[in-house]
């Protein structure tokens, strides 16, 4: 097993340059199932998911074309037959269950296996059940299978009790081949929702309101191919930013989009970090300030975002004065916590609330594990700052969302190799 050694290396200086979104690529490539046209979709990061759902892609019955020089990937869907997505590659990614409203719409039927839970959360999918049946979808769910079937989907009113973003991306792709419109209210506002919208709309969908609370759907007979470049990853700026505070750095961040990461610009200006917008991209300076606590509490967007609040606590750890940081996203989204407490931090979870005492206890290396992939990286963070050396294991969780994240990281002056076990 892979594992990457971190150094304490001293302040971060430099440019990095941000690739595209993992979160927004997924769903953009699973809508490609709409159409029996080519799609082309540009500025795709290399990762471990990206990879999963070609292969899901392929399965399906697409002609899938991954070309690595140009982070392009060309999907022709004509030979699309398969509605059935088997374990083996919905256990290797909970993003699989994108493809259900597309197959829905499509074929007609989808069988996916159950994603389960996972290690943030039990994260259930009844939400995108709802929705679906509400366009008159039959789904039946048993404790390892999503079955769904219709004749014709019909456009309708969908309330989600929560703004979750899956669902509403699920919901959203099925309802434009639908007859009729759908409103989807209480919608998630995420900018990876408006970069679905907007591909869709390029491939002939006709969507309104995408990134409010109500979107609208006109269904259409059909979708055609089309080209589209993928959003910058707004967790990788984040996580970046944070990399440039907690090191007492100055670092260019490159190819950002400063209006989705207006949470993140708020807190860390809060701690006494300066943040630019210049021409180039986001400047981060945490050499400027003593940094201080702060209190963060995640939200749906345009709240702060609960993928920045593992690598926002590992700066946390590092400031004067104690913070408290309340998750509300996912029940379970604290397990880095525990890990940081091993490099020293002394973090205290009591529910969905962690105390973080700060600098009063300087971070020390020491081997941990990496719990998920934004866990991963806050200890890839923390690393950069506790004394010695610092051991990060299960990396494959960080290699699933960041793309080159040791190479970027060392363009900047980190001490960060990645060794085989
Ligand atoms: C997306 O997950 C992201 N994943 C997650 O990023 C991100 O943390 C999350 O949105 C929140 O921003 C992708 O886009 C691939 P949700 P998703 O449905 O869509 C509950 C990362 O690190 N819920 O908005 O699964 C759910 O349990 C990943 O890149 C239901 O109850 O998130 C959770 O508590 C991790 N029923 C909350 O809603 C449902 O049917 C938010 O989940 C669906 C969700």
């Amino acid at each position: 097993m892979a594992k990457y050694i971190v150094e304490q290396s001293g302040p971060l200086v430099g440019e990095v340059e941000i690739s595209g979104a993992k979160n927004a690529a997924l769903p953009i490539l699973a809508a490609t199932v709409l159409t029996e046209g080519i799609c082309e979709i540009n500025d795709v990061p290399r990762l471990r998911d990206i990879d999963v759902m070609c292969r899901i892609l392929r399965s399906l019955g697409a002609k899938v074309d991954e070309d690595w020089e140009t982070h392009t990937i060309k999907v022709d869907g004509s030979g699309i037959s398969v509605s059935e997505v088997p374990y083996d590659l919905v256990k290797l990614m909970r993003a699989s269950i994108f493809v259900m409203g597309p197959l829905l719409a499509r074929l007609g039927k989808a069988s996916i296996a159950q994603p389960g839970g996972c290690s943030i959360g039990d994260r259930p999918i009844d939400l995108h059940a709802k929705g679906l049946r509400n366009l008159g979808a039959k789904i039946l769910m048993s404790d390892d299978l999503v079955n769904a079937s219709v004749d014709t989907l019909k456009g309708a009113l969908v309330y989600l009790d929560f703004p979750s973003v899956g669902a509403t991306e699920n919901i959203m792709m099925a309802a434009t081949l639908a007859e009729g419109s759908t409103t989807i209210e209480n919608a998630a506002e995420e900018p990876e929702i408006v970069d679905l919208a907007s591909f869709l709309n390029k491939m002939g969908a006709r969507i309104k309101g995408a990134g409010t609370d109500t979107i609208r759907i006109e269904g259409v007979k059909a979708l055609h191919g089309t080209r589209h470049a993928v959003i910058p990853d707004r967790i990788e700026t984040g996580t970046f930013m944070v990399a440039a505070a907690i090191t007492r750095g100055n670092v260019l961040i490159k190819n950002s989009v400063p209006d989705h990461v207006r949470p993140v610009i708020a807190k860390l200006i809060e701690c006494g970090a300066v943040v630019n917008d210049e021409l180039e991209g986001l400047r981060v300076r945490g050499d400027v300030n003593r940094l201080v606590a702060t209190d963060i509490k995640t939200l749906p967007y345009p709240g702060f975002p609960t993928d920045m609040q593992a690598p926002f606590m590992a700066l946390l750890t590092t400031v004067s004065g104690t913070s408290t940081v309340i998750e509300t996203v996912f029940e379970n989204r604290f397990m880095h916590a525990g890990e940081l407490s091993r490099l020293g931090a002394n973090i205290r979870v009591n529910g969905r609330t962690a105390m973080v005492p700060g600098d009063k206890r300087p971070l020390v290396g020491a081997p941990v594990m990496s719990t998920d992939l934004r866990g991963g990286a806050a200890l890839v963070l923390a690393g950069l700052v506790a004394k010695g050396k610092t051991e990060v294991s299960e990396i494959y969780h960080i290699e699933r969302g960041y793309e080159h994240f040791v190479e970027k990281l060392s363009g900047l002056g980190a001490k960060i190799t990645r060794v085989e076990d």
